[in-house]
Parts: structure tokens; sequence; C-alpha cells
């Protein structure tokens, strides 16, 4: 198993022998790696069991690191980072030959971001190379949001996990890229849509399933797979009194918004936030899933949140969590 713990000289000495290790940030737990070392970063791969084909996001602590990564960083691009990083963007830009292809899955573009954790940004000060890391979960599986979620599922694989607490944003980041100046949005993330938009004017959707939740099959972003986040047990989306009575001879789990439903037991429930508060609702919501995954029923229920702020995101999740 895995050691948990806030070493982080033994995390960096791990990480500088070409290990993978697990790392906080304010979005979900990372599995991270040497963004240079190549044999390194395969490692990610092979202990996710993710496709080759699916791209890895860098990790960075300056913004004065971009020159090194990437070949143009476009104005508008420059002015949402400074006003998001550290924060749960990331952006998509045209690479330098320095990164390899390993990282980008061949792409000519990279993914990159400054995460929010004090314990990581020290960590990544401590380093000469930036981290490529994708969250911690086997390749499809809810993604880690404490430490323990990340042992439970990789801790035979990787010798520490570096602890930094429960996420606070608990999704994602939003991951953006431009198209003469005008943000695309390749990833609802925890980053609001609408703030993107105030900082750098409208913003269009890579694809349709991104804009309505992903409703439509085709891929966004390589790795954005339709189906994704999702918990062992089936996850049904829809009017609630109507899942009631479609599965009213199974054992359901019920994932609840803003309110219990009084005519079910509240063991068989998981309240998200009981001040209707999108943000608070997105900080537990994988953590709720994966309990609900554990609790013993045989099927999880859910209704979509408001879809504004981040209860786009979480829309996005769940329909992604139901996809079969
Ligand atoms: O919040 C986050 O972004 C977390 C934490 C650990 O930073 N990381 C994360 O990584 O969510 P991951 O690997 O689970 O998702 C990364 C996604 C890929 O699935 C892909 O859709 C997109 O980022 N991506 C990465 N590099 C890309 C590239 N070069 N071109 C297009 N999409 C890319
Ligand atoms: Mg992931």
């Amino acid at each position: 198993m895995a050691n948990i713990g806030t070493d982080i000289l033994l995390a960096k000495q791990l990480l500088e022998r070409g290990g993978v290790i697990g790392i906080p940030t304010e979005t979900v737990y990372g599995l991270a790696a040497n963004a240079y070392d190549e044999v390194a970063v395969s490692k990610i791969f092979d202990i996710k069991q993710r496709p080759k084909s699916n791209p890895l996001i860098l990790h960075i602590h300056r913004i004065e690191q971009m020159t090194d990564l990437v070949k143009e960083f476009p104005m508008q691009a420059e002015k949402l980072a400074k006003h998001c990083w550290p924060g749960p963007l990331t952006l998509l830009l045209p690479k330098k030959l320095i990164i390899p292809d390993v990282v980008t899955a061949a792409s000519e573009k990279v993914a990159i971001r400054i995460p929010n954790h004090p314990i990581t940004l020290q960590l990544l000060q401590a380093l000469s190379f930036p981290l490529a890391a994708p969250s911690a979960n086997p390749f499809g599986y809810i993604s880690p949001t404490t430490p323990e979620h990340v042992q439970e599922q990789l801790g035979e694989q990787i010798p520490y996990i570096l602890a930094g607490g429960a996420c606070e944003v608990g999704v994602e980041s939003t991951i953006v890229g431009f198209e003469n100046e005008q943000p695309v949005i390749y990833r609802l993330g925890g980053l609001r849509v609408e703030l993107i938009e105030e900082i750098v004017g409208p913003a269009v959707f890579a694809t349709k399933n991104i804009a309505l939740g992903a409703f439509i099959e085709k891929p966004a972003a390589p790795g954005n797979f339709l189906q994704h986040y999702s918990p062992k047990k089936p996850l049904k989306l829809g009017v609630m009194s109507e899942l009631l009575e479609r599965y009213r001879h199974k054992k359901v789990g019920i994932l609840v918004f803003d309110k219990y439903y009084e005519e079910i037991d509240k063991e068989q429930q998981i309240l998200l936030t009981p001040s209707s508060n999108l943000e608070e609702a997105a900080h537990n919501l994988f953590a709720a899933l994966r309990k609900l995954d554990q609790l013993p029923v045989e099927i999880i229920l859910s209704t979509y949140v408001p879809n504004i702020g981040l209860g786009r995101t979480i829309n996005d999740r769940l329909v992604r969590a139901s996809a079969r």
C-alpha cells in the first residue's frame, strides 16, 4: 500500500527518480510524474490502464514557465490565465518540442494549468520539471477527491500519496483553447463558463456534447469519452417520480441535490447541498457517487441540477456517469 503523508521532500525525491505518486490539487487528486521523462509518464498510463490516445495535463507553478512550453500564448489566453491561475483552468495551446509526444498523445497542442493547492505548489517550486498528471482514478471511474480515494484504488501501485485534505473544488478543471482570440470550451469543469465569458468574451463549445451536458456521443477532446466518471452500479438520470416508479422493484440509492425525498429511507440518500449551493454540490459530487456505489443498493438514481454555473459541470459529469 502507498504511504499517505505530507513529506514534500520525499515526494520530490520519488519524482526525481522517475516515480509516480498521488498529489492533491484543488480540483481532484492527480497521479503525477516528471513530464519530461517518457518512461515515468508511460507508467501513469499503465497504472491507470488509460489508453495512450488520451493526453495528460501539465502542472506548473509560475505563468513565466509558459515560454518554455508553448509556441504561442495568445493575448486572451494570457489574460484568462492571469485572472484564474492558480485555479481550475486548463489552457490548451500549441506545444513546444520539449514536451514528449507521450504526454500529448502526439497532438500539436498541450494542456497546462497552475493548480491552486499550497502543498502541490510548494512541490512544483522544488522541482526542475513540470508534472504530468491525470486524475488519480482507474480509467473511466469516478475521480478521487481525498487521499483515501486514491489509496483505495491505486494504493497498491504507487509508493506515496501526498496528502492535502479533501479537494476544495471537487470537479476537474475547465479546459479552454482559443481560436482567433475567441475562447473554445473543451471540457466543462471547476471554473464557471460565465466567469470565463466575463473575462474574455463569449465562448463557443468544442462540440455540442459539452454545450448540452454531454448528450451527444462524439468526443470533444481526445479522451473526452462520453462514458466516464462512472460508478460500477448503473446510474439513471431523469425525473425522480418517474425513476422511482420505473425502478420500484429494485433497491435504489439516490443522489439528492438539496432536499431529501420524504417517502424514502434517508439511509439510501446522499444529499449534495442542503443550502442549494452549486459550488458545494460540486465539492461533494464525486465522494457522494462513491458512497452510493458502496451502499447495498442495485441502482443509483439522480435528477439534473440547475443548469447554470457549476451546475453545468455537474450535469455533464452525471450524463457521462450514466452513459453505458
Ligand atoms: O483538474 C484537472 O484537470 C485534473 C487535475 C489532476 O489537474 N486533471 C485531469 O486530468 O482531469 P485527466 O487526465 O483526468 O483529464 C485530462 C483531459 C483529457 O482526457 C483530455 O480530454 C484533455 O484533458 N486533454 C489533455 N491534453 C490534451 C490535448 N493535448 N489535446 C486535447 N485535449 C487534451
Ligand atoms: Mg480523469
